[in-house]
């Protein structure tokens, strides 16, 4: 066993520290992990076309044949739920609220949800319908959107909404504007203008599909929604005021852009400093509805970065995208952490723990809801390069989710954080976006080689131990 993992077995006072509902489960999301991208009336994705010639999601790990495979692991694994994602063009290929239903695409989320694992379902994880970007020649550039969007959240929640008690409406919202805005062309790096139209679209889309489901569905079916968010720690380099407000504006852009509208019925003074007059407007109606409208904070997390305070003077859209502000990964000639596969931060639990405490006190703590880490996971630099056994023993992983863990169970045992969930990212080694399958997060290796034959990774070993031994019985 993992040395940092076997410090928090061999101590009492991590036993049963989490509560006896605790969401201990994985994640995916359809495009990474499904293929059959044209199988049984499925529609194209945006992906589908931008990705024709590179790395791409035709075969993925064949979740669309062998979810049941995967369902088997998640319980060998001892996770209690699984976080997956709807393909919007599988249930409805064309995607437009006037457009048909592929019923086909119904019957394969509805056997899935009746499987026996708790089901946490994405309605919403960056693969729309290639028809709808067409239609309106970028898909979020226009409002038609939000009704297409929420006539297939209503299609969601009629057919699996029975069985589904927990609903997230949409993925990382600024991830997904930052790179698959323009996808159907071209995956690319958007400019302030592009954040601030989707950012539009996006929170109205969100608000008004838990509407939709508060109003109509909340009460016969009795589930919970809301939306998830990334964010990783920027922490200042040193005592500088630059430093430190650089810090505070990398985590504003990325997660208060979207989580102070949510949350505190405003967007974040500093975002409306950078975008100035390009800042969404929204009417009074549609703020009551966006205020208050997440049960939960879901959060994705994965490292940490320092922030230098040096602000770049650039058009570069994919700086733009991280807020223009520089990130640095050293201070005093020490690394920050241990390092992920390129473009993924580092490996830094203490940045995970204040992460949290900043989400709760900013966030959670006044609004009473919880937190659901509903992703967390390590790419490992090289991974893919590496041999098959080095792979399943993946020792930088294990030490990644001992580490964080540790943390995980400090800030509920000792910060008294309502923390709920936890999800590893990922259940499988899979398509990691415009990265292509070098990059991968997997607890499960996947040979894509050999019908996608799938192995354990010692993490998941690790993972249910712990789990085990924190969860209160
Ligand atoms: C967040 C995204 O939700 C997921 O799709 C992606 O693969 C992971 N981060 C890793 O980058």
């Amino acid at each position: 066993m993992n040395a940092k993992a076997q410090l928090i077995l061999n101590d009492p006072a991590y036993k049963g520290v989490l509560p006896a509902d605790f969401a201990f489960g994985s994640a995916t999301a359809s495009y990474q992990v499904e293929g059959a991208i044209d199988a049984d009336g499925k529609g194209p994705c945006v992906w589908d076309e931008c990705l024709r010639n590179q790395d791409n999601g035709d075969l993925a790990c064949d979740s669309y044949h062998q979810w049941k495979e995967d369902l088997k692991l998640l319980k060998q694994y001892g996770c209690r739920v699984y976080r997956f994602s709807i393909a919007w063009s599988r249930v409805k290929p064309l995607g437009g609220r006037d457009d048909p239903i592929n019923e086909a695409g119904i019957k394969y989320y509805s056997d899935m949800v009746t499987a026996g694992i708790v089901p946490w379902v994405t309605i919403f994880h960056w693969d729309h319908p290639a028809a709808l970007e067409k239609r309106y020649e970028g898909f979020f550039n226009d409002t038609e959107v939000v009704q297409d969007f929420v006539s297939y959240a209503k299609l969601c929640f009629d057919s699996f909404g029975d069985r589904v008690k927990n609903w997230i409406t949409i993925n990382e919202p600024h991830i997904f504007t930052m790179q698959s805005s323009s996808s159907y062309k071209q995956p690319q790096w958007v400019h302030k203008q592009d954040h601030a139209r989707f950012a539009k679209s996006l929170l109205l889309c969100h608000a008004r599909t838990v509407d939709l489901y508060r109003k109509e569905y909340q009460q016969r079916q009795g589930g919970r929604i809301g939306i998830v968010y990334n964010c990783d720690w920027v922490e200042p380099v040193n005592d500088s005021p630059e430093a430190k407000a650089a810090a505070d504006f990398a985590r504003e852009w990325v997660m208060g852009f979207y989580a102070d509208p949510v949350f505190l019925g405003k967007f974040p003074d500093s975002v409306a400093e950078y975008l100035g007059d390009l800042l969404p407007q929204f009417t009074e109606e549609e703020w009551s509805l966006i205020k208050g409208s997440t049960e939960f904070f879901g959060w994705n997390h994965y490292g940490s970065q320092y922030a230098s305070g040096k602000r770049l003077e650039t058009d570069n859209p994919r700086l733009v995208s991280f807020g223009s502000i520089e990130r640095v990964f050293e201070k005093d000639g020490k690394v920050i952490g241990n390092k992920g596969e390129a473009g993924h931060p580092y490996d830094v639990p203490w940045g995970f723990r204040k992460l949290m405490r900043y989400i709760h006190n900013r966030y959670t703590g006044p609004a009473n809801i919880p937190i659901f880490i509903t992703e967390c996971g390590f790419s490992i630099d090289g991974e893919a390069n590496m041999t098959f056994e080095e792979r399943i023993h993946d020792t930088q992983r294990q030490d990644y989710y001992a580490g964080y863990l540790k943390e995980l169970l400090e800030a509920v045992r000792d910060d008294k954080i309502d923390c709920h969930g936890f999800m590893a990212w990922s259940l499988m080694d899979n398509l990691e976006w415009l990265y292509g399958y070098g990059k991968r997060f997997g607890i499960t290796a996947v040979d894509m080689e050999n019908g996608c034959k799938r192995t354990p990774k010692d993490s998941a070993a690790l993972l249910k131990t712990l789990f085990d031994y924190s969860i209160a019985k």
